[in-house]
């Protein structure tokens, strides 16, 4: 197969050095395409003596052979590796300033992007709408990993690392040639959920005063919904507890279990955690419920005196599953504060992290506006520790994205190591 590699200017260029020498391997035939950025990080003579090819960065070199475009006819796959916030910009708007980007506009093959970026550069919604812009013209775009980046920090933004992009490739490749992968064959980054069963709780639970009356939250289920969609969408197989959510909602490829009270949810959540290697409890759940439900609608009194209403505390759902998880089963939970007198959202999400030990709790801002319902969202993601591994905003459903990357980083690291959640590392390894 002839592949194009393109290289942008970013410190990931290193690791795709790995990426080629797999691919040549593999033996593939691999012309390198750098940005004059990227050979700032890797020089002409790695990627020349890795490839045994030519490599030139603009349209001026080699202007015998009309290389971008000759270079684009014969290409039976395009990767661009790290894809940087420039290089994603580039290409969404047809920009034509390297051989990189020129090559970009005249191949008619599949094109992998595998991006690498500081988290704010992944987060901003321009690299959002470059990347919406991009799939929607068909690139396979991949979501970078989450873990350490360039300095000190860490986030979404790793590149995937070179043996997922090779594989993404590949399956990217196979698919387009119809030789029997299917769309959800494709791994998307670490994010890649193929062989996983995941159960996740979404919407709010009820707690009947009588036939007629309870006692509820504001919760819509659509962030639990999304993040049941896409771990769909990522080859898992999903269970959705869904607590009283509008069925208009619900996605398709999901199994879904309908419950209404906490103790129907600990139920079902309970019995899922047997097979389940992800749990996400993403339902609001009620905190308490009323000591005594009538069997009968309570009826206004002819003296008009009301009745208190005695409350009980719920179990913990999360804590209980917490507390029976299996090795190497990743649990997520969510924090909806509203900070305080006593804290900010973050300070309360940070006590709330370690009260809970799930291994990744998705703090977000709640309130009249924020967080419930139809709205834009955004969340820390925090250890067990309450130490923040991660961020994720945007749409719901881009934040379940956000989400299933840090999940995928996680399992990867306990498949690798072979360990389970007590000595599993929390970030990955140096790099970016
Ligand atoms: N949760 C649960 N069972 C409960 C209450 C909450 O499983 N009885 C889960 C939620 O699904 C969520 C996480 O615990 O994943 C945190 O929920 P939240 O309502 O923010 O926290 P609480 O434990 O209720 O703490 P508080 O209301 O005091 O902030």
């Amino acid at each position: 197969m002839r592949i194009l590699l393109g290289v942008s200017g970013g410190i990931a260029a290193y690791k795709v050095a790995i990426v080629l020498r797999q691919l040549r391997e593999q033996g593939h035939r691999v012309r390198v395409i750098p940005t004059d950025a990227a050979l700032e990080f890797v020089g002409r003579a790695t990627w020349e003596a890795l490839s045994g090819e030519v490599v030139t960065t603009t349209v001026f070199e080699g202007t015998e052979q009309v290389d971008h475009v000759r270079l684009g006819r014969e290409a039976d796959l395009m990767v661009v590796a790290p894809a940087t916030a420039d290089l994603l910009s580039r290409a969404a708007t047809g920009r034509a300033d390297d051989l990189l980007t020129t090559t970009l506009l005249t191949v008619t093959c599949p094109v992998l992007l595998a991006p690498a970026m500081h988290t704010e550069m992944w987060a901003h919604p321009a690299t959002r709408a470059n990347v919406a812009t991009l799939r929607e013209r068909g690139v396979h775009v991949l979501d970078p990993a989450v873990g350490r980046l360039t300095g000190a920090d860490s986030g979404a933004g790793r590149m995937p690392e070179p043996e997922e992009i090779v594989a993404a490739a590949l399956a990217l490749r196979k698919r387009a040639a119809g030789e029997g992968a299917t769309g959800s064959d494709v791994p998307s980054g670490t994010g890649s959920l193929h062989g996983r069963t995941v159960a996740v709780s979404a919407g709010g639970t009820r707690e009947a005063l009588d036939p007629v009356r309870f006692l509820g939250n504001r919760s819509s289920g659509r962030q639990g919904v999304e993040l049941a969609r896409v771990a769909a969408q990522r080859g898992a197989t999903v269970h959705l507890a869904a607590a009283n959510v509008d069925s208009a909602l619900l996605p398709d490829g999901v199994t879904v279990h309908p419950v209404e009270s906490t103790a129907e949810l600990q139920a079902t959540m309970t019995a899922l955690a047997a097979d389940a290697d992800v749990l996400v409890m993403a339902a609001a759940v009620a905190d308490f419920r009323p000591a005594q439900s009538a069997g009968t609608k309570t009826k206004k009194r002819a003296d008009g005196s009301v009745a208190p209403i005695e409350l009980v505390q719920n179990p913990d759902i999360l804590a209980g599953l917490v507390a029976a998880r299996r090795p190497a089963q990743v649990i997520v939970g969510f924090a909806a504060e509203t900070g305080d007198e006593h804290g900010s959202v973050l300070e309360h999400g940070r006590a709330k992290a370690r009260r809970k030990g799930a291994d990744l709790l998705a703090v977000n801002a709640v309130g009249q506006d924020a967080g419930f319902g139809d709205v834009p969202n955004a969340v820390h993601l925090l250890d067990s520790a309450g130490e923040q591994v991660g961020a994720a905003s945007g749409t719901k459903h881009e934040v379940a994205e956000g989400i299933w990357d840090a999940v995928g980083t996680l399992l990867s690291e306990r498949s690798t190591t072979g360990r389970g959640h007590a000595a599993a590392p929390r970030t990955g390894t140096v790099g970016s």
